[in-house]
């Protein structure tokens, strides 16, 4: 073979193998930047917007529904927490004042208690509302109060106690 005929064929070589890496490189940029990343971008986006979605709807929710809807099995695995300080028989003081009929209860009426000076100082009814905002953090509700107790951070957790309050000392 001539030295023209290597070259031909070396030629030809480098040139497919050329050819072979564009297209390669085409095949990689198409499918990292077209097709995965944004494929990948999209899916983000949609756990995002269901997220917030999830995040709107208990926002939304108004409490008095949770109430409506809640589980009272669970709402009385809550009240363990309560159960140190408080009964719910009629009269059954302890640490804390007895909890018979508290939905609509005045605030700091027991008379054989004997409420913090704070608390005697509160007035009106103990709505599902007002216990609501009570019970997610006491000392934030009413400074300097003795229910030793920090707080149901959880909306359901309160929702679920709370049904289970009304229900049982109806
Ligand atoms: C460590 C004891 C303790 C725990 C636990 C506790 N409490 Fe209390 N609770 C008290 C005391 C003490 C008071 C009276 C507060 C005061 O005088 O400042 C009180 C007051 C109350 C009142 C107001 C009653 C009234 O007569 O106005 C309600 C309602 C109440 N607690 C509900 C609950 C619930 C529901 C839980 C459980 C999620 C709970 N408490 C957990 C000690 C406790």
């Amino acid at each position: 073979m001539d030295t023209m005929t290597w070259t031909k064929i070396i030629g030809a070589g480098c040139g497919s193998l050329l050819i072979l890496l564009l297209i390669q490189w085409t095949a990689e940029e198409i499918y990292h930047h077209s097709h995965y990343k944004y494929k990948e971008v999209a899916y983000l986006l949609e756990i995002e917007e269901e997220v917030t979605e999830v995040e709107k709807k208990e926002e939304e929710t108004p409490f008095v529904e949770l109430v409506a809807s809640a589980d009272l099995s669970k709402g009385k695995k809550v009240f363990g927490k309560c159960k140190a300080c408080h009964k719910l028989g009629d009269g059954e003081n302890g640490t804390g004042p007895h909890l018979h009929k508290i939905i609509g209860r005045e605030m700091a009426v027991i008379s054989d208690f004997k409420y913090s000076s704070s608390f005697k100082g509160l007035e009106g009814k103990w709505t599902i509302d007002e216990l609501n905002l009570f019970l997610t953090k006491p000392s934030n509700y009413i400074k300097g109060t003795a229910m030793n107790f920090a707080g149901l951070g959880k909306a359901t957790d309160r929702a679920n106690l709370i049904a289970y309050l009304e229900d049982s000392t109806k």
